[in-house]
């Protein structure tokens, strides 16, 4: 989605920005553009396209001053064009946004007839003709006269031509922080922007006002009150921000797997038992029913979360899709149902807006995030968070294997408390989990059996991937993982449901990942895999070792090393990510920055 930067400081911003915004790109974005002030007035420089376009014209537009702010925009309302690209403003203001202005028809119409004209298709265009026509020489009063006007989200950062040594910068449900470093402030969406200058940030909440200037930041409420805010540091440094040898973040973020599980699990572990010592003793206490609410990738761990929790500590849960929760009018109990929501990012606008219904009807509510203080995090009741350090990729990879791990030790905490299995059992398991890391390194250290099996793939128009139970939960995240990064067409199907209709696609040549790795359904998946195979498919087993038969129903197979099979998904979802990113590399698809995709999902 949508990356602001701003500086203002003592040296010249042009070139400031567009690093800034070089590492804001994996958020996503088609077209981009930065305003400077300089002595002539604001002078707006954008592009359709990647950020070299826009390198381009800085240059030949030789901007110089040192106060400005840029955007990287993912398209929401107009195509991806100059005319659409942000800032936009007027002589007076400059104005970038992330978010969503939902009334900016009405906006227009009623600034129209006060003789405005709008140059973009834009709801963004509103909100800074909106604050131009509040302005009577005072910046915070014409912001907050216009705030209380939009409907919907924003992140704004604002320049005015009178006011040439400020940034204004406010937020209402997108993220924005404010960086301080000792050669002049920053504004930013998330800490990469900024990290090359400085680790140090504000993080604004909702409507407070930032006046950002070269040596202070002053913060005022929407009342106007001046507000004192904590200075927090960013716990990561240079290094997680960038590739480190590897050619894309998805590779390097698939080979931190096995720290990022071992950061998550071992700080939850008591003497060989899971314990959640962030959270209140009682929490659990009187919980009969689970929701896990969350999207894409998130949600395709609380379908783990699912199997584990029901099977071993016997609650039944329920898996939404953030979208489809918020809307759906989901029956809730405020005494015996727990809310649990799933994001890396803990920005999602849907899973935010499921947060925060479930909170509003009194459900206990608990996030499992990986970045800290982000909304999400800030707005539920308990957080655990999973330490997997920042995921830059577009693709979820690493923060998807510490929500499993997250949800497992959730599954056996919640077992214990119900005494649903013995002490002993709940520690084999604890201690297989804490052997993950090990069993993903072996997995890791065999790439080239997948890179083959993605080379036999890669032309593929559609393919399938099924499974039954804990693996068709997986199925479903190894198909979401193929086609958002190499545009090949898939699937995921529970193998069972293949013949109620699905299978009329399979045909010659069409490529089955089967994913058996269950001892219980593995007779059941041989026989879905011959249904397949009987219809020409070329079929990939994913399988534990010394699995029957794998010679015999499968063209090429991936072996898993022997392991406890409810953590098959852990090791599982790395072939299936490493069967991705190569499909995805073979066929010259941009892994890191796949099309129309956006890291963090801020809009609904
Ligand atoms: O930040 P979140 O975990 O809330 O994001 C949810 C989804 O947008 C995300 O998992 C998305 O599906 C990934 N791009 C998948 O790789």
């Amino acid at each position: 989605m949508c990356g602001i930067v701003g500086y203002i400081g003592e040296r010249s911003c042009a070139e400031i920005l567009l690093d800034g915004l070089s590492k804001l790109e994996y958020r996503g974005y088609d077209s981009a553009g930065i305003s400077v002030l300089t002595e002539e007035g604001i002078r707006t420089v954008k592009r359709r396209g990647r950020l070299q376009n826009l390198r381009g014209a800085v240059e030949t537009a030789k901007l110089t001053g040192n106060c400005g702010i840029g955007h990287t925009r993912w398209a929401t309302h107009g195509e991806p064009s100059d005319r659409n690209s942000h800032p936009h403003g007027t002589g007076r203001l400059s104005l970038v946004h992330n978010g969503i202005i939902e009334n900016y028809l009405g906006i227009r119409e009623m600034l129209e007839r006060r003789g405005y004209v709008f140059e973009s298709e834009t709801d963004t265009e509103a909100a800074a003709k909106l604050i131009d026509f509040c302005y009577k020489g005072d910046p915070l009063a014409a912001l907050r006269e216009a705030l209380p006007v939009l409907r919907g989200s924003y992140a704004f950062s604002v320049i005015f031509a009178d006011y040439p040594g400020k940034i204004f910068a406010v937020r209402r449900d997108s993220p924005l922080i404010v960086g301080l470093s000792e050669e002049g402030n920053f504004t930013a969406s998330d800490i990469p922007a900024i990290l090359r200058y400085t680790r140090r940030y504000l993080l604004l909440d909702t409507d407070e006002i930032a006046v950002v200037e070269r040596e202070r930041v002053t913060v005022f409420d929407v009342a106007g009150n001046r507000v004192e805010k904590e200075v927090k540091t960013a716990d990561f440094d240079m290094g997680a921000a960038e590739k480190g040898g590897y050619p894309h973040f998805m590779l390097k973020e698939i080979h931190e797997q096995p720290k990022a599980l071992r950061d998550t699990i071992q700080p939850r572990l008591e003497d060989g038992l899971p314990r959640f010592s962030e959270l209140p003793d009682d929490f659990f206490d009187g919980i009969t029913k689970i929701y896990i609410v969350a999207c894409g990738t998130a949600m395709h761990a609380g379908l783990v979360g699912r199997c584990a929790i029901e099977r071993y500590a016997g609650i039944p849960v329920e898996v939404d899709l953030a979208s489809e929760f918020r809307y759906r009018e989901p029956l809730l109990d405020p005494e015996h149902h727990l809310f649990v929501c799933i994001t890396q990012s803990g920005e999602t606008a849907d899973s935010l807006a499921a947060l925060r219904l479930a909170k509003a009807r009194g459900v206990r509510t608990l996030s499992v995030v990986n970045v800290l203080g982000s909304t999400i995090s800030r707005e539920s009741d308990q957080v655990l968070y999973t330490y997997a350090g920042p995921e830059i990729a577009v693709a979820s990879t690493k923060a998807y294997s510490v929500q499993l791990a997250v949800m497992y030790l959730l599954a056996l905490r919640l077992a214990l408390l119900r005494k649903g299995i013995s002490e002993e059992e709940v520690r084999r398991l604890t201690a297989e989990l804490c052997r993950m890391p090990e069993v993903v390194e072996q997995v890791l250290a065999r790439e080239d059996e997948i890179h083959h099996i993605a080379a036999a793939c890669q032309n593929a128009h559609d393919l399938f991937f099924i499974g039954r139970g804990l693996d068709y939960a997986l199925s479903q995240e190894g198909s979401l993982k193929l086609k958002e990064i190499s545009y090949i067409h898939s699937e995921a199907y529970a193998a069972g449901e293949l013949k109620h209709g699905t299978i009329s696609l399979v045909t010659d040549g069409v490529p089955v990942f089967a994913l058996a790795t269950q001892d219980a359904l593995y007779e059941k998946m041989i026989g879905n895999i011959k249904e397949v195979k009987a219809r020409g498919a070329q079929v990939v087993l994913l399988h534990r070792e010394k699995a029957a038969d794998v010679g015999k129903i499968a063209d090429l197979s991936f072996a898993l090393p022997q392991m406890e099979e409810l953590f098959c998904p852990i090791p599982g979802v790395t072939v299936l990510q490493l069967f991705a990113y190569y499909c995805s590399l073979l066929r010259g698809c941009d892994v890191d920055k796949p099309r129309n995709l956006a890291k963090s999902v801020t809009v609904e």
